[in-house]
């Protein structure tokens, strides 16, 4: 089922509201937002990571594929829509006109086929001495997407050769952090990580 479709209640779930509390947390505990920076969310969808953020920096973009998710950011934003500037695209194409402080994401990169290609390009559009903060899942089985697997890239990252690809795109400082589990019932758990690094400064 594509994003467009389920956009109508994807902010009703409780546990997706839950796992962007707790990126949003932690991404706030490891890096020291400010009112001057300018963040991106990658996969943005319906904003529930980037309406946690926007109180703590001064403007963010939102990057997005699907249009009915986009809708939904949209009436979502009504309020502070004049901080937040939207991009219906493909990261993979996107051309951002400034540099970002630092670029954000939660439950987006397993959609995303290049992982190496994807982490060239965040480093690309950063300023120097920006960061980045994407979470996703930890390696899983196959199961965790309840409508099956179009579109999933990636049944999870494994901490190491995440870090590899992040430290052969020019990448320092980096950590990977469980920050959250779902609990899907019979299913079973799923473990959600966080990975931050930093792009190095001038010197
Ligand atoms: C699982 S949803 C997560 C949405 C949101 N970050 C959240 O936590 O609720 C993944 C989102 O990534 C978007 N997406 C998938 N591939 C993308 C790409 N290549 N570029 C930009 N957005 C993409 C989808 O349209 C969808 O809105």
């Amino acid at each position: 089922m594509s994003f467009d479709v389920r956009a109508g209640t994807w902010d009703a779930s409780d546990r997706r509201q839950a796992l962007a509390e707790a990126v949003a947390q932690a991404i706030r505990e490891r890096f020291d937002l400010e009112s001057s920076m300018h963040l991106l969310d990658i996969g943005a969808g319906t904003g529930l990571l980037t309406r946690r953020l926007l109180p703590f920096v001064g403007k963010m973009s939102a990057v997005d594929t699907s249009a009915g998710m986009l809708e939904r950011l949209r009436e979502n934003l009504a309020d502070s829509d004049d901080r937040v500037t939207i991009y219906h695209t493909d990261i993979v194409g996107f051309d951002n006109p400034e540099p970002f402080d630092g670029i954000v994401s939660s439950m987006t990169i397993h959609h995303i086929e290049d992982t190496k290609m994807l982490f060239e390009k965040l480093h690309a559009m950063l300023k120097p001495g920006g960061f980045i903060a994407l979470a996703d899942l930890a390696p899983e089985d196959g199961t965790f997407h309840d409508h099956g697997n179009e579109g999933v890239f990636h049944f999870g990252f494994e901490e190491a050769s995440l870090k590899k690809i992040a430290e052969d795109a020019g990448f320092e400082s980096l950590a990977y952090r469980i920050v959250h589990t779902v609990d899907k019932g019979a299913k079973g758990t799923y473990d959600i990580f966080l990975l931050t690094a930093t792009k190095p400064p001038l010197r």
